[in-house]
């Protein structure tokens, strides 16, 4: 049998999410009744993070333990993985001595190299990229707040990142449309984002067109990690791409408002809006659990 990688949001078909996302449903509901659900016992998660994390490494770690595993946590500073040992070394060994891993690390090719060199699934868990399981977590907690979210429109503010690429990746997979406002010189690369076509995104330069009428409004920060140098010349350059309760009106009555967290309140977004009443951040955030229950789920035993 093949081994199935989550490297990027469109190695899934939308069968796949689709089915993923009623496993989530129903993992989450065992969860919340305190019903023990353990289909992973003597299985073991390796986590290597090359950049920081709360949340990634929280909700794999807990979510693995739940499923009746293990989790190993590595990272670059303590392990041979920062002293030059190559990719594909650190695959065939880490992938010998455990059943399932996650990365985090920066460039999309280190994940592509490991995973060519894997003999169990991975699974990517940020690159300067992607974030595909964070996309996996918005949309589900999406359709639990509005239902089907085909057909309707999010809108992107702020910078075209990894979580960009993968909303634009997403919107291919699952049909609906994304409208995308970043400052000039920071626009989507469709190439970065690997699209295949243009038909669900559509950018504005001004952002407040992009989020007029939207049922979604999402956004990040502005610097992401690895571009720290960056910093001072985006808060100038960004200024203007922040989202406020000005900008919320425009939207949809009912839009709900997402930001993948950490959240800088000032910068992208304002408190106004991310402590406000259109915010589902932190369902936002407590869906990684679920959905990635879920999908290790899915990756190690198939539909079960
Ligand atoms: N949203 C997210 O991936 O958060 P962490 O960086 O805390 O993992
Ligand atoms: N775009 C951000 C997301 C953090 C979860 C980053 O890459 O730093």
């Amino acid at each position: 049998m093949s081994i199935k990688h989550f490297l990027q949001f469109n190695d899934l078909t939308r069968d796949e999410i689709e089915y993923i996302f009623a496993r989530a449903a129903w993992i989450k509901r065992q969860f919340k009744s305190y019903q023990q659900y353990w289909p992973l016992s003597d299985r073991t998660l390796v986590m290597i993070f090359e950049k920081a994390s709360t949340r990634t490494r929280l909700s794999f770690e807990a979510g693995m333990q739940q499923l009746g595993g293990s989790a190993i946590y590595l990272n670059t500073r303590d392990s041979q993985l920062g002293r030059g040992e190559p990719v594909e070394d650190a695959a065939q060994v880490i992938s010998r001595m455990s059943d399932i891993v996650m990365i985090r690390t920066f460039e999309q090719s280190i994940i592509e190299r490991f995973a060519a060199n894997s003999r169990v699934p991975v699974i990517n868990g940020l690159t300067n990229e992607y974030h595909p399981c964070q996309i996996l977590a918005d949309i589900f907690t999406f359709i639990e707040h509005r239902g089907s979210i085909q057909g309707k429109t999010v809108a992107w503010i702020g910078d075209s990142n990894n979580v960009c690429n993968t909303w634009l990746q997403a919107a291919e997979v699952l049909d609906f449309n994304v409208h995308v406002s970043t400052p000039p010189e920071y626009e989507v690369e469709p190439e970065r984002a690997n699209l295949y076509g243009t038909d669900h995104f559509e950018e504005f330069v001004d952002p407040m067109m992009a989020a007029k009428d939207a049922d979604l409004v999402t956004t990040d920060v502005w610097t992401s990690m690895g571009f720290e140098a960056e910093n001072e010349e985006r808060r100038k350059d960004f200024a203007d791409w922040q989202v406020d309760a000005d900008m919320m009106r425009v939207a949809k009555a009912d839009a709900l408002f997402m930001h993948c967290l950490p959240a800088h309140r000032g910068e992208e977004v304002a408190a106004e809006v991310i402590d406000g009443p259109h915010s589902v951040v932190w369902d936002e955030a407590e869906n990684r659990l679920h959905v990635q229950k879920a999908l290790m789920e899915y990756l190690l035993l198939g539909k079960v």
